[in-house]
């Protein structure tokens, strides 16, 4: 019998930001910070992000951005500045970071903050963006764990799809072609991750989404010094308090192309313009123990060569 992992109680209790490890975007807050040195330069995540997404569209002079469970706020902290005239929007589901986020904005009068959960939100809200950002948080939607390949291909023969959590699967997999494990072992199915780029078509111009990647394939220069762990499937990652699977790309991509968005994917080291030289190279695959600057470059290159970005555009 399938089951969902869902983290929702985990950020809706009061002490989820005590539990929460520490992410990309809050690793690279700010210039001075140990992680830089992993960069070719010294820029903080917000800024980095803004530079990638300006190789691929433009902005026009009053966007709207919605940000889905921006956690302290720190993204929106480093691009606020950037885009004074900008009309923000944050949906958070944790009271206490939708709170810090709310701190955040007050300086901004054109912003607010929706406490909710983001599927319910979308479906109760008619919310319409120029981008839409959501950073390291699809691995928390909803995951299906335990299906099977033969049970989902009986549902996907009949073609009847109910709201059980098979039923879910097999409508998704069905409509987008999807490819399931090819012997009959259980597989985790990124449901939640997966019914979100459906419901996201129509609401932003563009879309930025990024996770720790269950499929991601490096090339040069990464690949020669860089291994992700990348096992293909959906991988469950026990952290403090929850868990959370890795993210199959290829299936959000499939899926985004056949709503008709236009993808861009690639991986997380080429938004962040990572460091490839020698010293790098040698950090990256020793852990120079005793050299903390060296230990905490190794520890950030060997976590962030996981992570994958989709950039979605109308
Ligand atoms: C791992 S944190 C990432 C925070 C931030 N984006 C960053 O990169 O530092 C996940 C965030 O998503 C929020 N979140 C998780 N599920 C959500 C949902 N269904 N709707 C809205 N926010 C959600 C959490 O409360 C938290 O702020």
């Amino acid at each position: 019998m399938a089951s969902l992992n869902e983290t929702s109680a985990f950020y809706k209790g009061s002490d989820a930001s005590l539990f929460w490890e520490m992410t990309i975007c809050q690793s690279l807050s700010d210039r001075a910070s140990p992680y830089m040195g992993a960069l070719r330069e010294a820029f903080t995540f917000g800024e980095l992000l803004m530079a990638r997404l300006y190789d691929s569209i433009s902005l026009g002079s009053k966007p709207h951005i919605i940000e889905v469970g921006g956690g302290y706020g720190t993204l929106m902290r480093s691009i606020l500045p950037l885009l004074p005239t900008c009309k923000v929007t944050m949906v958070e589901l944790s009271p206490r970071f939708a709170d810090l986020q709310r701190r955040v904005l007050s300086g901004f009068p054109l912003g607010e903050v929706i406490e909710g959960d983001i599927f319910e939100v979308l479906r109760r809200e008619h919310l319409e963006a120029s981008l839409l950002i959501s950073n390291e948080n699809i691995g928390d939607f909803p995951t299906a764990e335990g299906l099977r390949a033969d049970e989902i291909s009986r549902i996907v023969e009949k073609g009847v799809f109910d709201d059980s959590v098979e039923g879910r699967a097999a409508r998704l997999i069905s409509r987008y072609n999807l490819h399931m494990p090819d012997d009959n072992d259980p597989f985790a199915f990124n449901l939640g991750a997966l019914e979100y780029v459906e419901l996201l078509k129509g609401r932003a111009e563009t879309v930025f989404l990024s996770e720790h990647s269950a499929d991601i394939e490096l090339g040069s220069p990464w690949s020669d010094f860089l291994t992700p762990t990348a096992t293909g499937r959906p991988r469950r990652i026990s952290l403090k308090g929850h868990a959370e699977y890795s993210i199959r790309f290829g299936d959000l991509e499939s899926a985004a192309l056949a709503d008709g968005w236009q993808v861009e994917r690639f991986p997380m080291l080429e938004l962040l313009k990572v460091r490839d030289d020698a010293g790098a190279r040698f950090m990256a695959g020793t852990e120079c123990v005793g050299n903390e600057r060296s230990e905490i470059i190794h520890e950030f290159l060997n976590h962030v060569k996981e992570y994958e970005c989709l950039i979605l555009k109308r």
